[in-house]
């Protein structure tokens, strides 16, 4: 395989490299029966609780990741989304949403190797930070709006808080920011392959997720 041509700034690689998996997530049958209202609440539901773990492993480790030289610069508390997840989670399944919780075995991976980076490898972690919160901030609107809609939820309230980011008055300008920290990131050599590999990687665990998904929620069948 020819390595990657690095002359292009960090983030048209990492963009570039993930078009094809980012488009794979966007068109899994999981989301468009999701979005296009033939799934109930209870779909949604079942998706905000798995990002739970997902967040979880992001955010677990943000004290120690805020010092670090190559994560540091990422870790920012607007971007925290735990607490916005469990308002939702209290909101969507009641106040024992935490008994009835449990990660379905491709959340239980991704959350564990965004783990693992978070300890290990915090350029790893990086390109699973970008790959969930830059998400959030672009195509997570969609669906909250969808959402809303669909299920009568209060515009930017709880139920869809998770993709409601307050303290980011100009969402453009920040993405626009952290494409430019993400071109200062110090990555060599074949280096930045595996790094492009991991961003690969994360894209294709989330499509795992949905595939899961999909085997527990589809479309009901005509008569029933
Ligand atoms: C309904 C599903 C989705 C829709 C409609 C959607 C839509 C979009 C759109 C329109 C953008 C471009 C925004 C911009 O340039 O400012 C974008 C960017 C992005 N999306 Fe999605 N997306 C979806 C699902 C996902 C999923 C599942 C992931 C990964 C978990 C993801 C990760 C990203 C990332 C990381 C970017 C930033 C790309 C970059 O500029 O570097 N998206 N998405």
């Amino acid at each position: 395989m020819l390595d990657t041509d690095t002359s292009a700034p960090f983030s048209t690689l990492i963009r570039t490299a993930t078009e094809q998996q980012h488009n794979e997530a966007e068109h899994s049958t999981f989301m468009r029966d999701m979005l296009t209202g033939q799934l109930g609440v209870d779909a949604f539901l079942r998706y905000t609780g798995q990002l739970w773990f997902v967040y979880e492993a992001l955010e677990k480790h943000s004290t120690a990741l805020a010092s670090d030289s190559v994560a540091g610069p990422f870790v920012k508390p607007e971007l925290a989304r735990l607490a916005a997840l469990e308002t939702d989670l209290a909101h969507l399944g009641g106040a024992n949403w935490r008994d009835e919780l449990q990660p379905l075995p491709s959340t239980a991976a991704y959350a564990a190797r965004i783990e693992e980076c978070a300890q290990e490898w915090p350029a790893g972690y990086v390109v699973h930070h970008y790959t969930r919160y830059l998400g959030d901030l672009s195509g997570g609107q969609v669906i909250r709006g969808t959402a809303e809609k669909l299920w009568d939820l209060p515009k930017k309230g709880d139920g869809v808080r998770f993709y409601v980011f307050d303290e980011i008055t100009n969402p453009a300008a920040f993405k626009r920011e952290y494409r430019e920290a993400l071109d200062q990131l110090p990555l060599e050599g074949p280096e930045v392959d595996r790094v492009l590999d991991e961003a690969r990687l994360a894209f294709t665990m989330n499509t795992d997720l949905f595939r899961e998904l999909g085997a527990e929620y589809s479309p009901a069948s005509p008569g029933i």
